[in-house]
C-alpha cells in the first residue's frame, strides 16, 4: 500500500518537484511509513535520524514524515525528530500548499471519501511491467491486535471508472500485471459493484494483462469471485488469504470473525474451483493469552493447508488497539521467538515440497527482468506467483514465455524455456 501511495505522493508534487534516487541531491524528503509492528517503526526512527543529519550540508533540505506514523504519532514527531513535515496518509493533496506556504506543518485529518482517484501515480520505481493499483483505502474490520482502522481510516472503495482507466492506460504503456491493492479487497462496493464485477472488468481489458490481488479476509471471500477467477486464464492463480492462527479460540479474541473450520472450508473452496492455486498467509505467532495448545493448532492448520508462501511475524503490541486496552501482551519474548523459529521452519519445509512438486511441470512465466544472481539468467513469475529463473535466450522483460522446471529451492524454480 505505501508503494502505492509514494507514486500518488510523487504525482501530486510533480508540478513543483523533480525525482532524484540521490538523497544528497534532494531538497525534499519524504518516509512513508508504516505502523503495523513496532520494528517497522524503530527502522522508520533510526533512518529518520540519518536524513535529518544530511540538513547540515544543504541547509534548504525539508524532511517530511508521511503515512501510518504520521497518523499514530503526530505532533510528537516533531518535537522529539525535528522534522519539517508530518502528513497522513489521506491528506497527501495538501502537501503542495503545505511545502509552499511552510505552515501548518501537521495534517493528520482522516477523510471517509479520500481515494485520490483522479490522480494518476507516478511510477518511479516501476520495472514498466507490474504495477499497483489501489482500488480502496480504510479498513472496517478492527482486529484487535492491529493498528491500521486507526492510521487509515473507514473503508471507502476508489470510483470503478478511475480504476479501469488507470489500467487500460498501463496496458498501453507496456505494463502486463496489475495487482489490485487494498487491506480487504473482497468488500470492495463502488455504487453496488462488487470485486468480483470489478476484477473481471480488469481482466477483460486484455488477455495479456495479468491480473493480481492483495488482501483477501477469509471472512469475505466468495464462491463467486473463484467462479469468476476460472473463467479467465489471466487471473493469477493466487491467493493471499491470511490465518493468522490456526485456533479458534484464539481467532475470537483476535476478532478474525471466522474459525478454522470456516477458513478451511474457504481453503477447501478455493481448491475445488482452482485445483492449482497456490495460497498463501499471514501468521502471527504469540498473541495475547496464546497457549501451547493453540500454537500447536496454527502449526497445524498450516500442515493442512500446505502454503506456499507465509509471512510470519512475532505479536507486536499497538497503542489504541482493542488488544492494547482489553488483553494482556503476556507471552514472554523467548516463548514469542521460540513459535516464530517453529512457524518459520515449518513454513520453510511446505514450501520446498511445494516447489519439488512443481519440477517435471511447465509454466507461462511473464519476465520481469535480468537475475540478480546472473546476467545470462532472466527471471519472472508464473500464475502462482513463484519466481522462475531460466536462461536468457532471445527474449526480454514484457514477453510470456513457457519455462519447463527443473529443479528448486525453498524460495526459487529454475528451469529450461521449451
Ligand atoms: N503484531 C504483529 N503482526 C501484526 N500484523 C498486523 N498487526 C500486527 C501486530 N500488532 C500482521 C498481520 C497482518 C500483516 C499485514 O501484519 O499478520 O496480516
Ligand atoms: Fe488490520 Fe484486520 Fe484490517 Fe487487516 S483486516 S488491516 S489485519 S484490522
Amino acid at each position: 500500500m505505501n508503494f502505492a501511495d509514494s507514486e500518488i505522493v510523487a504525482s501530486i508534487l510533480s508540478d513543483d518537484f523533480e525525482i532524484t534516487s540521490q538523497e544528497k541531491e534532494a531538497d525534499l524528503i519524504l518516509v512513508n511509513t508504516c505502523s503495523i509492528r513496532d520494528n517497522a517503526e524503530q527502522r522508520v526512527f533510526n533512518r529518520m535520524k540519518e536524513l535529518i543529519g544530511l540538513k547540515k550540508s544543504n541547509k534548504n533540505l525539508k524532511v517530511g514524515l508521511i503515512g501510518c506514523m504520521a497518523e499514530r504519532l503526530q505532533e510528537e514527531l516533531l518535537n522529539t525528530m525535528k522534522v519539517d513535515l508530518v502528513v497522513g496518509p489521506d491528506a497527501y493533496r495538501n502537501l503542495p500548499d503545505m511545502l509552499r506556504n511552510h505552515t501548518p506543518n501537521v495534517n493528520v485529518i482522516l477523510s471517509e471519501v479520500e481515494t485520490y482517484e483522479n490522480i494518476s501515480p507516478i511510477r518511479y520505481d516501476s520495472n514498466g511491467i507490474s504495477a499497483f493499483v489501489s482500488i480502496m483505502r480504510g479498513c472496517n474490520n478492527f482486529c484487535s491486535y492491529c493498528v491500521v482502522p486507526y492510521t487509515r481510516g473507514r473503508e471507502r472503495s476508489r470510483n470503478i471508472t478511475s480504476i479501469l482507466d488507470e489500467i487500460r492506460d498501463l496496458f498501453q504503456k507496456g505494463y502486463r500485471e496489475v495487482t489490485l491493492l487494498g487491506q480487504n479487497v473482497n468488500s470492495y462496493n463502488f455504487e453496488g459493484k462488487n470485486f468480483a464485477y470489478l476484477i473481471q472488468k480488469v481482466a477483460e481489458i486484455n488477455p495479456l494483462l495479468r491480473v493480481r490481488f492483495a488482501t483477501s479476509h477469509p471472512k469475505d471471500l466468495s464462491d463467486e469471485l473463484l467462479q469468476v477467477m476460472t473463467k479467465y486464464n489471466n487471473i493469477c492463480k493466487s491467493i493471499h488469504l491470511p490465518a493468522q492462527s490456526g485456533s479458534s479460540t484464539n481467532l475470537k479474541r483476535m476478532n478474525r470473525k471466522y474459525t478454522r473450520e470456516w477458513y478451511l472450508d474457504r481453503v477447501e473452496s478455493i481448491r475445488k474451483h482452482i485445483p492449482d492455486c497456490a495460497i498463501s498467509t499471514d501468521i502471527i505467532a504469540g498473541f495475547c493469552g496464546e497457549t501451547e495448545e493453540e500454537h500447536k493448532e496454527t502449526l497445524s492448520l498450516m500442515q493442512e493447508v500446505g502454503y506456499e508462501y507465509a509471512f510470519m511475524f512475532k505479536y507486536s503490541m499497538r497503542e489504541g488497539t482493542y488488544a492494547h486496552k482489553h488483553l494482556i501482551d503476556n507471552i514472554a519474548e523467548n516463548i514469542k521467538t521460540r513459535r516464530l523459529e517453529e512457524i518459520i521452519t515449518l513454513q520453510q519445509q511446505l514450501s520446498l515440497q511445494s516447489n519439488q512438486k512443481d519440477i517435471g511441470k511447465t509454466f507461462e512465466v511473464l519476465i520481469e527482468g535480468t537475475s540478480k544472481r546472473s546476467q545470462v539468467h532472466l527471471f519472472g513469475r508464473n500464475s502462482q506467483n513463484k519466481v522462475v529463473i531460466f536462461p536468457k535466450g532471445n527474449l526480454q522483460k514484457g514477453d510470456y514465455v513457457q519455462v519447463k522446471i527443473t529443479s528448486c529451492s525453498a524460495a526459487t524454480l529454475f528451469g529450461d524455456i521449451v
